[in-house]
């Protein structure tokens, strides 16, 4: 049985994990235990907590589930309200549970004031993992006002544990660090509103963990917009973590008889290291995505030719990518209004007629005509000061309205908390897929929002309008994938993913950066999601000029596009992009939905190696961006291969069979050689 009650202890079994807590004797909600699998919840001592001394209460030392603002409690807490007459602390019980199948629900009431809180668990059995969020309930008679809210706390009985999280910036996200814990609180967090590119919504936290043992926690927050973790190391030598909405500039109100539901903490426990803990966070993003479809090949020009898209220019693009074997062909900005930069035409979906005098028709004709599918640019959530749209509807953007606002890359964020807007929105993208053949929509935003004006429930309203109108266009037009782009990778986190198809990983189209971008991204996000493009050299950003074929491996890792003038290429480029695309094809259902493994490199040469398991075959990917003093080759032990499966594979032009035992146990010798060599190594 998945969850097992007796009496008021609570023990939740995944697969290979265990998770317990109980209403103890003082009726705190106390964490047990969160560990490999354990047989029974009977055996706990749930001794009385006394408190130290007068500085160390009870309140501060118990492990609980869901500390509230309130009491003797000094540490982070969970929740903190006003009470329609100024009260703000929270003095709750347990009041009972509800359990169905999988699913716990911990219900607690405060003692004086009409507020509930329904604390939920839903175990996902077989891929170790627990859902866990808040529902909180005014069933008073004034309103409440909720100033910071966390789905949930995790209590690690551990101290000088190591934080893993990535950190970046437009053109740079996914870099990932460690951070010791120590005494004192670590914060991560987004501001912004729509998207971020700082860090992302998760903490994994461990000891001495490698890719293939140790003890890993993890946690991953399904909330794009504002949101906030915090991770404090008590003085009672534990670590307590929490995540949920961002309490920055925030604040909730529910009136009499409203509920307000936190987004969802997916959390699990691995003793096998990070290795494993990606496979199931993987398997767990594969499991939301709505449309689990093979992902094509695409082609987008806006690296080609940015905003100066036009149809005749745009048709000898679909043309050459056809012959190479694209299977999407994306128009990006610059299709529609008076957009010829980033100053006009956002708001204005009107097809320019200059670029396309007979509308996207034509275009779209030709492009289906070559065997392609269409997909189009859009950035619904933003008007530029100098669109239609704007001179209509001054006040449908953020602002105080007293202020000039200020745009940031010439823009401005529309309100989509007016239902107006969202209602513009909606029609906008209906009416576009309803009248024109489209198969994909990259939906992007690229400025974070400012000036909200009075109201603090924008951060978290803003970005549920957004996942409502996706919503809304999805039920209509199932069909369409809808990729999440937000200057670059910016809206990369789970609810995102439960809503939209594709993420945009970066702008950053440097081969070799993206190697770092991908691995970072590899931690929490399925590989099927991650979209990655072949641009032209130097690249745009780092200036580098990295061989096509490298460049070809690297965005080969998720799902290939291109994004080159490919109207410039010569027979050479012609050539190896036509092998590679079919490479690609061949071997995509085993990167898009096969076990990804981040490989150890044992040579003095800095290989990076990944690998990828689907069924019985499997995909070597060795990449070596600078050969160094002693070229030496590495030794590369597979992972997860069937020991008794004689796998057949060729390396430098020769054959060899060999057991899946000794690939990985005694492993193969691969020598690349060169600056920027790589080499894919297909196993069957
Ligand atoms: C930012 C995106 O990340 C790019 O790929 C491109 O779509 C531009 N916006 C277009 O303005």
């Amino acid at each position: 049985m998945a969850i097992v009650v007796r009496e008021n202890r609570f023990l939740l079994n995944t697969n290979n994990n265990s998770y317990a807590f109980c209403v103890d004797g003082a009726g705190y909600l106390r964490n047990l235990y969160w560990g490999k699998k354990i047989n029974s919840i009977d055996e706990f001592e749930i001794d009385t907590i006394n408190e130290v001394s007068t500085n160390d209460p009870v309140a501060e030392i118990t492990n609980e589930e869901y500390p509230a603002h309130g009491s003797f409690r000094y540490k982070e807490t969970c929740l903190k309200v006003q009470f329609g007459d100024g009260t703000r602390e929270i003095r709750y019980q347990y009041v009972g549970h509800e359990l169905k199948e999988n699913h716990l629900k911990v219900n607690l009431k405060d003692e004086n004031y009409g507020l509930e809180i329904e604390l939920n668990y839903l175990v996902i059995e077989k891929l170790d993992l627990i859902e866990r969020w808040t529902v909180v309930g005014n069933r008073g008679n004034q309103s409440i006002k909720i100033d910071s809210i966390y789905s949930a706390q995790v209590h690690i009985p551990e101290n000088n544990l190591r934080f893993r999280n990535s950190f970046g910036h437009w053109g740079a996200e996914q870099q990932g660090f460690t951070q010791q814990v120590s005494h004192g609180k670590i914060y991560f967090e987004n501001r912004r509103g729509v998207s971020t590119h700082n860090h992302n919504p998760y903490f994994i936290l461990d000891k001495n963990a490698d890719e293939t043992n140790g003890e890993v926690y993890f946690g991953v927050l399904k909330q794009g917009g504002n949101f906030k973790g915090i991770i404090e190391q008590t003085q009672y030598g534990h670590t307590l973590v929490q995540m949920g909405l961002n309490d920055y500039d925030f604040q909730i109100n529910l009136d009499s008889g409203e509920e307000f539901v936190t987004p969802k903490l997916v959390i699990g426990y691995s003793e096998k290291g990070l290795g494993n803990m990606s496979h199931r966070l993987h398997a767990y993003g594969n499991s939301i995505m709505r449309n689990p479809s093979t992902r094509k090949v695409l082609y987008n020009s806006w690296e080609a030719t940015e905003f100066k898209v036009d149809a005749n220019e745009q048709l000898k693009l679909a043309e050459k990518a056809a012959e190479l074997g694209v299977e999407l062909f994306v128009v990006d900005d610059g299709w529609f209004g008076r957009r010829d930069s980033i100053n006009d035409g956002l708001g204005d979906w009107w097809v320019n007629k200059d670029k396309f005098p007979e509308g996207l028709k034509p275009l779209i004709d030709g492009v289906k005509k070559l065997g392609m599918d269409f997909g189009i640019w859009i950035e619904p959530e933003m008007v530029n000061p100098n669109a239609d749209l704007y001179k209509n509807h001054p006040e449908w953007i953020y602002s105080s309205h007293v202020r000039t606002p200020e745009p940031s890359r010439g823009q401005l964020v529309l309100n989509l908390c007016k239902p107006e807007v969202t209602e513009f929105i909606y029609n906008m993208i209906d009416n576009l897929l309803g009248e024109n053949d489209i198969d994909y929509i990259k939906w992007d935003v690229n400025r974070p929002i400012s000036e909200t004006g009075g109201d603090q429930s924008i951060w978290y309203t803003h970005i549920m309008k957004v996942y409502e109108i996706v919503d809304r266009i999805k039920a209509k037009h199932p069909k369409v994938l809808i990729e999440a782009c937000a200057s670059g990778g910016g809206r990369t986190d789970l609810q995102t993913l439960e809503y939209f198809d594709d993420f945009w990983t970066s702008d950053n189209t440097d081969a070799l950066d993206r190697l770092t971008i991908q691995r970072t991204y590899s931690y929490v996000y399925p590989i099927k999601a991650m979209r990655a493009w072949v641009t032209d050299c130097p690249n745009f950003l780092s200036k580098r000029v990295i061989p096509l074929k490298f460049r070809y491996h690297s965005a080969m890792m998720g799902t290939l596009g291109i994004g080159c003038n490919i109207l410039k290429f010569g027979e050479t480029e012609k050539s190896l992009s036509k092998e590679m695309i079919a490479q690609y094809k061949e071997i995509r259902e085993i990167v898009q939905n096969g076990e990804f493994h981040r490989l150890e490199n044992r040579s003095t040469n800095t290989y990076e190696i990944f690998q990828y398991n689907h069924r019985d075959e499997s995909l070597l990917y060795l990449f070596l961006p600078m050969t160094k003093i002693g070229h030496k080759g590495t030794n590369v032990k597979m992972r997860n291969l069937n020991p008794e499966k004689i796998y057949t594979y060729s390396l430098n032009g020769k054959e060899f069979k060999k057991s899946g035992n000794y690939l990985m146990n005694v492993g193969i010798e691969v020598k690349l050689e060169g600056d920027y060599s790589s080499t894919i190594i297909k196993f069957n």
